[in-house]
């Protein structure tokens, strides 16, 4: 969704800007622009499309030269992606903002505001702030903002300059992210981390309701009575590295290479004498064996490695598991309570629908836990029990690293949970977490096989639409593989229990359609294989992931991709490295922009 940069300091504000804003692209944006306080006022360039456009459009018609201003990538909500909807945008003549989120109740305050005579140039909500702030201004910033929020509802961040404070910027959020960063001699606000990571790694997190003002004095924070704050400075455990392409040609690429070090990252603190050990979180096993009944939220690819949590935690534990898409659970009024125990998974802890269950969650009585990869996010905040996963920042929209660590916390729940349980011995727990350990070189091995899977890919290129098949634990994995493809390739497919094919499905296979197998559950393997004749025998082109020690026949697969095994619970660790190769390969050979698919945002913070 929408990013937000800002910057006081000595360069030109426009470069910095523009720099920042590109870290961010992975959020996802239609158009971007920026404002700058300039020997004429605060200036603005804006454009529809990439960063390039704008780029492009301020060499053309001149830059805004300053040191001092805003910036934003637009992820279009109200109104269309357009130069006169991208951000920044102006109320009146006095206030200048960009924001991320969602006024809620911008159509009212709109009327009113008509009522009052002003006029309106854009579609978005955003300019309803800067024309009640504008409203409100009178000559002091912070009662301005303090009163404009109290009429406004929903979740934003706002980076606001006001022109007879020049040199200065305001920030508020409520909700929606924001950081304060401070550099040498320059401050930053950010939507996120990787914006400032070039310039400087301490931070301020910005909070509900506090606003943050920056110039070139330094940084000072109050809430909305104006009352000083005094915040704790952080440092990013993130180097800049790790939101660079590092000679990888996409992000998504470099990421899915980094995932034998994200697992190691993520794993290896959490194991004392062999055993899973997750006390540091909050997490004994006192408390995992009093739980009633788990259940598991998330959205998109995070929901999907619930699924595979599920399978884990029911198998070795015994204990029941349901998973839920976080925009359903919040609505169906959920029969949770005291005693149950609510696991949001998040890579960016900044998804409204989770963070709107996790809330819905706690008030119910339940216990939550959060499995996070951005630190200091709204969800690891507000959560009762929190697993930080390692995977540094996922830059890339389709999910890969994140996923990975994401499951191997699947792992290492379940592992405990059983354990706690009795219902596996400590002998059994030790082996099943040293062959955790082992995947990352597994996963090693099969990278270096890349470009198998990148032949493989080839043939899926004309398929019009494909199917996912696999069981168990194998199903779990498809719908990972079938949503990893079809986000980044624009080809159509589903996932589908192998076994339930038949109860419809099966119709839709016609001569050449491309059927991708996930057969990597020995338990499974005969009835995998029946469904998978079935689809051959009906014309469908088959790809078969299974394990190494598996020989199929010409009628089973067309193509095989073979991954080393280990004991079956682990196998998705290992498969889905396949699976997401071969969308990353179709994606590219597709000629699509791999990291950024049309219409998705990496962080979405709206309903
Ligand atoms: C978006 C992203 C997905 C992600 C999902 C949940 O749809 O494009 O890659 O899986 O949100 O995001 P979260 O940050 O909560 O894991």
């Amino acid at each position: 969704m929408c990013g937000i940069v800002g910057y006081v300091g000595k360069k030109c504000c426009a470069d910095v800007l523009v720099d920042a804003l590109s870290k961010l692209e992975y959020r996802g944006y239609d158009s971007a622009g920026i404002a700058v306080f300039t020997e004429n006022g605060i200036e603005i360039a804006k454009s529809k499309g990439r960063l390039a456009d704008l780029s492009e459009k301020m060499k053309n018609e001149g830059k805004p030269d300053g040191n001092v201003g805003i910036g934003h990538t637009r992820w279009a909500t109200h109104g269309e992606p357009s130069d006169v909807n991208s951000h920044p945008h102006r109320g009146g003549e006095k206030v200048t903002i960009v924001h991320n989120g969602i006024i809620e109740n911008y159509k009212k305050l709109k009327e009113m505001l008509i009522a009052k005579g002003r006029v309106f140039v854009s579609e978005t909500d955003t300019e309803v702030v800067a024309q009640l702030l504008d409203l409100y201004y009178e000559g002091d910033p912070v009662a301005a903002i303090a009163r404009a929020m109290q009429d406004v509802t929903g979740s934003f961040a706002l980076g606001i300059l006001f022109a007879d404070h020049p040199g200065k910027i305001y920030a508020v959020r409520r909700e929606s992210p924001l950081i304060v960063g401070v550099g040498e001699d320059e401050r930053f606000i950010a939507s996120d981390v990787p914006a400032i990571l070039k310039y400087t790694a301490k931070y301020y997190l910005l909070e509900h309701e506090e606003i943050a003002l920056l110039d070139e004095n330094g940084v000072s924070f109050c809430d909305m009575q104006g009352n000083t704050i005094t915040k704790e400075l952080l440092t990013a455990d993130w180097d800049m590295d790790a939101a660079e392409k590092q000679g990888y040609e996409h992000f998504m690429l470099k990421e899915i290479h980094e995932q034998p070090e994200s697992i190691k990252r993520t794993v290896m603190p959490r194991i004392e004498n062999g055993l899973p050990d997750l006390h540091e979180c909050g997490i004994t096993p006192e408390s995992l064996r009093n739980f009633r009944s788990i259940y598991i939220v998330a959205c998109g690819t995070a929901m999907h490695a619930g699924m595979v949590g599920k399978y884990v935690i029911e198998k070795i534990a015994r204990v029941p598991v349901i998973v839920d898409i976080a925009s359903e659970f919040r609505y169906r009024e959920p029969l949770i309570g005291e005693g149950d125990l609510i696991i949001i998974i998040s890579q960016s802890g900044e998804t409204a629908d989770s963070l709107a269950a996790m809330r819905l969650a706690k008030k119910l009585g339940a216990t939550t836990l959060a499995v996070v990869n951005a630190k200091g996010s709204s969800i690891a905040r507000e959560a009762d029990m929190l697993i930080y996963t390692h995977a540094g920042p996922e830059i890339a929209v389709a999910s890969t690293k994140a996923y990975m660590v994401q499951i191997s916390v699947m792992y290492l729940l379940g592992f405990e949970l059983a354990l706690a349980k009795g219902k596996i011995d400590e002998a059994e727990c030790r082996r099943l977490t040293a062959l955790l350990l082992e995947t990352p070189d597994y996963i090693a091995q099969i990278l270096e096989r890349k470009d198998e899977i990148e032949a493989m890919a080839k043939h899926l290129l004309d398929a019009q639409s494909l199917l996912y098949i696999g069981r168990g634990l194998d199903y779990a994995l498809s719908m990972e593989g079938s949503l990893k493809l079809k986000e980044i390739s624009y080809i159509h497919s589903e996932a589908y229990a192998a076994g339930e094919l038949k109860h419809g499905t099966i119709s839709l296979i016609y001569k050449g359609m491309p059927v991708i197998a996930v057969d990597t559950q020995k338990a499974l393997h005969e009835k995998t294989v029946s469904n998978i004749k079935e689809v051959k025998a009906r014309g469908a082109v088959t790809f078969l992931v299974c394990g190494e020690s598996y020989q199929p026949d010409a009628d089973i697969a067309d193509y095989c991709f073979r991954v080393p095994e280990i004991d079956d619970l682990l196998m998705p660790m290992l498969a889905v490295v396949p699976l997401q190769l071969i969308a990353y390969h179709a994606s590219v050979q597709r000629g699509n922009d791999v990291d950024k698919p049309r219409n998705l945002a990496k962080s979405v913070t709206v309903e």
